[in-house]
């Protein structure tokens, strides 16, 4: 959702924030523009298509100068062109902003600064800010202060960074509800959306809080209130390396964050201490809430299944974006659980917001992002960076976390739960390896299946929100059409829509007899893939049943028997991400920058 960069320091100033602005590409990829202060006067070159194509044209790493700011644009406010691109700048050219978030009352801004002469050449909500901070210097503000008076002025969601050819020898920078981190190096400091954008040059950070006003310069910051005063800020130090952020031989990052999955989940399991002392403080809760959106909703479905199954708490799943409409039943005896690979999501931040009668708890994987902030406890999912917009090893993150959950909370009551699940987890990193092995059959289903127009996934329980975590891997890298459902439900209407042209994926994990799951959905699933067989549908099973019913399908994809019911929910998926991503290579497509999407939904 548009990602900006601020740098002061001693480097080239043009090179340095077009390397920090291209990390920051899976925020968004419509537009791209820097703006640097080069002898008095801000030069600015910007234009829209991804990164690399409008540099070809116009160089933007050559850009001269001793600071600067750059963005890259999901476009929110007007198409993406060259005149809507970031940065924007004040009728002089004097003032050069960028801004990531929406300022909701721009339309009256806007009016009013027309009335007053202002002149406007984007259609985008952002260029307000430009105009407005020239209005308060005109008015006998200095720089700082006319920051400090505009963003009283405005209602909405920013991360701005600003500059000023008056002003020779700062980046400003301010933000509310949008992610902003400061990154302090010996060669100069940055501010970014995100930490990748710095990571070559330090791990050093400052996560600043709303409306704090950054001074960067280029050897110091500093942070400001609202009314002038000098805050002290806590520095921290990020445990991520600039490796981390580069593809590292891979042809995308897709497809190295898939790699890393076994690696991740040892990650994760770490947090088992932490998970369990929250837990240790949770005896009083009867009921459950998950919040979240997208792939993370999916993880927290899983969840509500594990916690009915292995607990006696009530346990509900809801889009973040609906949740105002399901706050009446909140209490002091509820946890709310916000689950968001980014920590900044928009609609899980403000659900967050309206949880505070409840207990509190967020799964998130970025250090310091607004959901942390606003919570009473944090499990982080520790799967490292994610550049891919899909989301894929975050996801086996977040499922592991949500089982560590369940494990502890269910320590008490379900004994026989907790060590059969301590040790199947353990194993997940040797099942996903020996299917990463057998890519070649995945490669061999996605280029027989890549010219399909739709899809459909079924899974039954536990595995069900691993159907719908499929199908949307599927639209979103590939843009074919894809639905989710339980076995079960096909058959009361999605039915009519099965043909010789529809490709059905069938879940259907081992039933293994010894665990405490055993709810014996194998057959069941099976019956159904049946139903769908004999409407024609083209069957692809993905299966751990040793003994499985073959005969019938059309590809098969096998994995270790062992891998039951219970688990597969953390295994199963790692077949379907690269499904999706082979199809996405095979029909030509990027699947790193899915169309329309961005990896960070900022704007509600
Ligand atoms: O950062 P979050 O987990 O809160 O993001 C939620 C969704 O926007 C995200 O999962 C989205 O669906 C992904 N692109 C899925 O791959």
């Amino acid at each position: 959702m548009c990602g900006i960069v601020g740098y002061v320091g001693i480097g080239k100033v043009g090179s340095v924030l077009f390397d920090s602005v291209k990390k920051l590409e899976y925020r968004g990829y419509d537009s791209v523009g820097i703006a640097t202060l080069s002898e008095g006067k801000i030069e600015l070159r910007k234009d829209n298509g991804k990164i690399d194509d409008v540099d070809k044209k116009i160089h933007l790493g050559d850009v001269k100068g001793n600071l600067g700011i750059a963005h890259v644009r999901w476009a929110t406010h007007g198409r993406p062109n060259k005149i809507n691109s970031h940065p924007h700048t004040n009728n002089d050219d004097t003032i050069a902003i960028v801004h990531n978030g929406i300022i909701e009352n721009y339309e009256e801004l806007k009016t009013n600064l027309i009335s007053k002469g202002y002149i406007f050449k984007s259609e985008t909500d952002s260029e307000v800010i430009a105009h407005l901070l020239e209005k308060f210097i005109n008015d006998g503000f200095d720089f700082q202060d006319s920051m400090i008076e505009m963003v009283k002025s405005l209602d909405g969601s920013y991360a701005i960074g600003a500059i000023y050819n008056n002003n020779p020898d700062e980046v400003l920078a301010i933000k509310n509800e949008s992610p902003l981190v400061v990154g302090l190096s010996e060669d100069g400091n940055f501010i970014a959306s995100d930490v990748p954008a710095f990571l070559k040059h330090t791990k050093k950070v400052i996560f600043p809080q709303d409306k704090e006003l950054i001074i960067l310069k280029k050897d110091k910051v500093i942070v400001k209130d609202l009314n002038g005063k000098i805050l002290d800020k806590n520095i921290q130090t990020i445990e991520w390396n600039e490796k981390m952020a580069q593809k590292e031989g891979y042809n995308h990052f897709m497809l190295k964050e898939i790699n890393q999955q076994p690696n991740v989940v040892v990650n994760t399991l770490k947090a088992k201490k932490d998970i369990e002392n929250i837990v240790s403080n949770l005896n009083d809760i009867n009921k459950i809430y998950f919040v979240a959106c997208g792939t993370s909703y999916h993880a927290a479905l899983t969840g509500k299944y594990l916690l009915e199954v292995f607990t006696n708490i009530k346990t509900d799943v809801i889009y973040s974006s609906e949740f105002k409409y399901f706050t009446n039943t909140l209490d002091e005896n509820t946890l709310t659980i916000f689950v968001s690979q980014s920590g900044e999501t928009a609609d899980t931040l403000s659900a967050i917001k309206m949880s505070k009668v409840s207990r509190t708890l967020a799964i998130v994987n970025i250090l310091g992002s607004s959901i942390t902030r606003e919570a009473d406890n944090v499990i982080y999912t520790k799967a490292g960076p994610e550049i891919g917009v899909a989301a894929t090893k975050t996801y086996l993150s977040q499922l592991v976390s949500i089982y560590l959950l369940v494990t502890y909370l269910s320590k008490n009551k379900n004994n026989k739960f907790y060590h059969e699940m301590i040790s199947q987890i353990e194993k997940v990193p040797r099942y996903i390896n020996d299917l990463l092995s057998d890519e070649d059959k995945i490669k061999e289903i996605a280029h027989k299946y890549k010219d399909t127009k739709e899809f459909f996934f079924l899974g039954r329980g536990f595995i069900y929100p691993t159907a719908l975590e499929g199908a949307l891997k599927l639209k979103e890298i590939t843009y074919i059409h894809a639905e989710g459902y339980p076995s079960g439900e096909l058959k009361h209407g999605p039915l009519a829509l099965i043909d010789e042209n529809v490709a059905v994926v069938v879940l259907a994990p081992n039933e293994n007899s010894k665990s405490i799951s055993n709810l014996d959905s194998y057959k069941d699933t099976i019956n159904n893939m049946e139903e769908v067989k004999s409407r024609a549908a083209k069957i692809i099973l993905l299966t751990s049943h040793e003994n499985g019913k073959y005969n019938n399908v059309d590809d098969l994809f096998t994995m270790d028997n062992q891998v039951d019911e219970l688990i597969s929910p953390i295994v199963y998926v790692v077949p379907l991400q690269l499904l999706s991503y082979y199809i996405s290579i095979y029909k030509g497509l990027d699947p790193d920058k899915p169309r329309n999407l961005a990896k960070c939904v900022t704007v509600k």
